[in-house]
Order: C-alpha cells, then structure tokens, then sequence
C-alpha cells in the first residue's frame, strides 16, 4: 500500500527517513549502480566490501556512505526513470524518453480512461498510472500470460500495492477490447506491439470522439503501416509520425561539447484523433508524392484516393 506521508496519490513516490522492504539505488564513484531492497539485520557485498542496511534504515536518502573496504556509495531512492530500465525484463520496454512523449503528445491526464497494449514488463503501464491518477483507469492488455505477470509484479512493486487504477487482462487486444463494458468510451490508446495497425479497428470501437491513439513503433515497415492502415480507416484525422533523439551535453569550465555516446534510435511515435461517428475528414488538398502509391506499394491506400493518384514514377 502507498505510504502514510502520501496515501491518496499513488505516485510510487516515498518520503521521509528509509524504512525496511523499501527499494533503494546505491551508485559507486564509477557510476556502477545495484538495487537493493532494504531488510534488517542483512548486508550488502559490493567488491569493495559490504553496507549494513541497518546503517541506511531510518536516514533520510541523499547521503553518501562508506563499505567496510573504503567504496564510497551515494544512497537515493530510485526515480521511476531509473526503476523501470533496471526492473527486470519480460520484452523490451519503453524507454523514459518516449514514456514522457507518449505522457505529453498524447495527453494523458489525471482522471483519464486509457487502454494499453501490450503491458510487456510494465514500464509504460507506471508512467500512465502516474499520469492518470488514482481517480482514472488505465486498462491493460497482454496475450503473454508470463509478460503479464512479470508486469504485475514490477507495477506493485513500483506502487508498493495494487494501483486503485490499474486493470490488467491477460489476452489479445483485439479479441478481448470489445467484449468489456468497462472499455468503452475511453479517452487515449496506447499501442506498443509488433502490428499494431491489426488493432486500428477495435480502437477505433473503443475510442470516444476527439480521443487519441498513439503507436510506438521500432522500425520504418511498422510506421508505414501504421500511418496508412489509420489513414485507410477514415475515422480518424491525418496521423503525425515523429521521433524524438535526446542528446546528453558534458559541461565543465571551458568544455562545453554534445556528449560522446548518444542512444540512435529507440523507436517512432505516432498519433490520430478519432473522428465522432459518421463524420470524416476533408481530402487532403495536396496530392501524394509521385510514385508514393506506385506500383510496388501493397499497403492499404488513403481512403478517396482516385486509382491512378500517386502512382506516376518517382522521376516523373
Ligand atoms: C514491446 S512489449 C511492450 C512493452 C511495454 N510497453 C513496456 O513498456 O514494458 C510488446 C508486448 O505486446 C504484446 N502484444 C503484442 N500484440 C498484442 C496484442 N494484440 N494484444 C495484447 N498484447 C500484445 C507482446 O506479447 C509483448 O509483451
């Protein structure tokens, strides 16, 4: 259960001095860092010697402490950026920086009703139950029983309970979405998944007029797919698919330079908004880039796009 200094938030937040069965992150001078669960009367052995946890129990984190063999540690409690790409793995999970764009651009707000497939290890699953709040819902849905209970136990364990929020089905998005009455009328879905354009039509059902759907995609295929199956549906408005690149900065006296190393790529983010029924939106004016719609293109075509639109060569 969340903790007495914060008890109707459920933020995964704890504060005040560290108490026993609360996860803390010890970081050595080379940045090398362990999880440890706090328990009393148990030590922790680093190869600088050992920690009692009875010498972190019942300090306030921030504070750096020594091991019997002179390692210098610095004690904090993890933040969920930390928490969610050291909790262990089922699938590959979303990472801090898109789990923010996915917060802001596809605007999950406290109170909101949001499904998500698939739940993977839960990383995402923390990040939207922050976002919602105890007074909203997040929905979600994996087909791997044994994801699912990795899930389960990295999201409790992230809450210190079972978020009031949270639920969970263990099955495939698109044969289980429509038969929940507690999923209709939801305001965000959050996609992350091999094929998510197989959802695009039980989303689609679920979804309330002006709500969003947002894809997390690795590759060019799976973006590709995406964008032209929701285009192809019609009752959504023009997908935005974007991607976000975060450098790190090495600032110090006169050195000031991008850092060396610098994570490639992560994935693509894509968004639309569901149209209110019937209604659908006005053609686009400009036409599509020659050869877009081509002959080799086997996708799902724009819905009124005249036959021959699109298909002259790209040197045309
Ligand atoms: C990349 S992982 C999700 C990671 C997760 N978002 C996280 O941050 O930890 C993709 C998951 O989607 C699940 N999945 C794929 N298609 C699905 C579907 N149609 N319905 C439900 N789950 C699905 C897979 O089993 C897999 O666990």
């Amino acid at each position: 259960m969340p903790t007495d200094d914060a008890p109707e938030t459920w933020s995964g937040v704890h504060r005040g001095p560290l108490r026993a069965g609360e996860w803390v992150r010890l970081t050595d001078t080379k940045g090398r860092r362990h999880n440890i669960c706090l328990e009393e009367g148990r030590r922790f052995f680093t190869n600088r010697g050992s920690i009692d946890h009875d010498d972190l129990i019942g300090r306030p984190e921030g504070f750096s402490i020594t091991s019997s063999a002179g390692g210098e540690y610095l004690v904090f409690r993890p933040l969920l950026s930390e928490f969610v790409v050291s909790m262990p793995r089922g699938a590959a999970v979303v990472y801090p920086k898109d789990a923010a764009q996915i917060v802001a651009m596809a605007d999950i707000f406290p109170g909101a009703r949001v499904v998500e497939a698939g739940v993977g290890s839960g990383a995402l699953t923390c990040s939207l139950l922050r976002a919602v709040g105890p007074h909203g819902l997040v929905s979600s849905y994996e087909r791997r029983p044994e994801f699912a209970e990795v899930a389960r136990q990295n999201v409790d364990q992230f809450f210190d309970g079972r978020h009031p929020a949270w639920k969970l089905t263990v099955g495939d998005l698109v044969e289980s979405l429509g038969r929940s009455d507690g999923d209709r009328d939801i305001d965000r879905v959050i996609l992350d998944m091999l094929a998510p354009w197989e959802c695009v039509g039980a989303v689609a059902e679920a979804l309330t007029p002006g709500g969003i759907v947002c894809a997390y995609v690795a590759t060019t295929t799976q973006l590709g797919r995406t964008v032209e199956t929701i285009r192809a549906h019609g009752g959504f408005t023009e997908p935005q698919p974007w991607e976000t690149l975060v450098r790190d900065w090495h600032v110090e006296g006169l050195a000031i330079r991008p850092g060396h190393k610098m994570i490639g790529h992560t994935g693509f983010l894509v968004t639309a908004r569901r149209m209110a029924p019937g209604e659908t939106v006005p053609a686009k004016k400009r036409r599509p880039a020659p050869g877009a719609y081509g002959v080799d293109y086997q996708g799902p075509r724009p819905a009124g796009l005249p036959p021959t639109i699109g298909e002259e060569p790209f040197d045309a």
